[in-house]
């Protein structure tokens, strides 16, 4: 089965990693219609505040706060009922603050899209970052096992908690698929068409490869915002998308 043009367009999130409102805003301008939403990460949202997801929500853009709260549980759901207010339509945790901070997430993430009657962002879980090497998780980070296997025991606490999916490298699509099901929300980043260049990503996936493999969303930063022509960048990527046999 191959996947609509509405559909692979859905598929698409737009990594905002800019450094000022003028330029978030000329990219989501050219693009909103074309994907299905918009990351904003760490950079962005202490450069320009809160006020930048309403800024893109009112172009009709969707957007994906992408914050990777890591503190007490009462703080990060606290913090979490307010990205919620903020009708954001998907938000980051990090997997390492555990089952407790979890399931407090999501609990007030519930409680306050049900009190507000609005929907609940998908809550997704970041495990271990893909920067970190095998070494350096043994050596500084001090957890005995491979990444991979942590991985797969983050995704599963993620679910028990109550989150929607998780972040995760393309390469652990399927194990991640295996062990937490079909419904469950993986998001990829590391994405790039055979035209593009690989930047400092190393194991990446084309859109086509990432979708059959089982990706739910692709996070794509450069191979769209750093084209001359952004909106052909996006339709090529739409086009490799619906390709996928899935
Ligand atoms: O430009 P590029 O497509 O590489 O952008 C990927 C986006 O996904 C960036 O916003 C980056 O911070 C994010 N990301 C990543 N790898 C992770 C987690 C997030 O590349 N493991």
């Amino acid at each position: 089965m191959s996947l609509t043009q509405q559909q692979a367009k859905e598929k698409i999130i737009v990594a905002l990693d800019v450094p000022t409102r003028a330029e978030a805003l000329d990219l989501v301008d050219r693009l909103t219609g074309e994907v299905g939403a918009f990351k904003i990460g760490m950079q962005l949202y202490n450069a320009e505040g809160p006020d930048i997801v309403r800024e893109i929500q009112a172009r009709g853009g969707k957007v994906f706060v992408d914050l990777k709260f890591h503190d007490i549980p009462n703080t990060v759901a606290e913090a979490t009922r307010v990205i919620t207010r903020r009708r954001a339509s998907i938000m980051t945790l990090h997997a390492a603050g555990g089952l407790k901070m979890l399931s407090a997430a999501a609990e007030s993430a519930k409680e306050a899209a049900e009190s507000m009657g609005v929907e609940k962002p998908i809550l997704v879980a970041v495990t271990v970052l893909t920067s970190i090497s095998q070494q350096e998780f043994n050596e500084e980070i001090g957890i005995q096992r491979p990444i991979a296997e942590q991985v797969i025991t983050w995704a599963k606490m993620a679910q028990k908690a109550g989150l929607d999916g998780v972040v995760a490298s393309p390469k652990e699509i399927r194990d991640i698929r295996e062990a937490c099901g079909e419904d469950f929300v993986i998001i990829t980043p590391g994405i790039r068409p055979l035209w593009a260049a690989a930047n400092d990503q190393s194991r990446i996936m084309t859109p086509r490869q990432a979708v059959e493999a089982g990706s739910t969303y692709l996070v794509i930063g450069r191979p769209i915002t750093a084209q001359e022509n952004q909106i052909e960048a996006a339709r090529k990527i739409v086009a490799e998308i619906m390709e996928a046999e899935c």
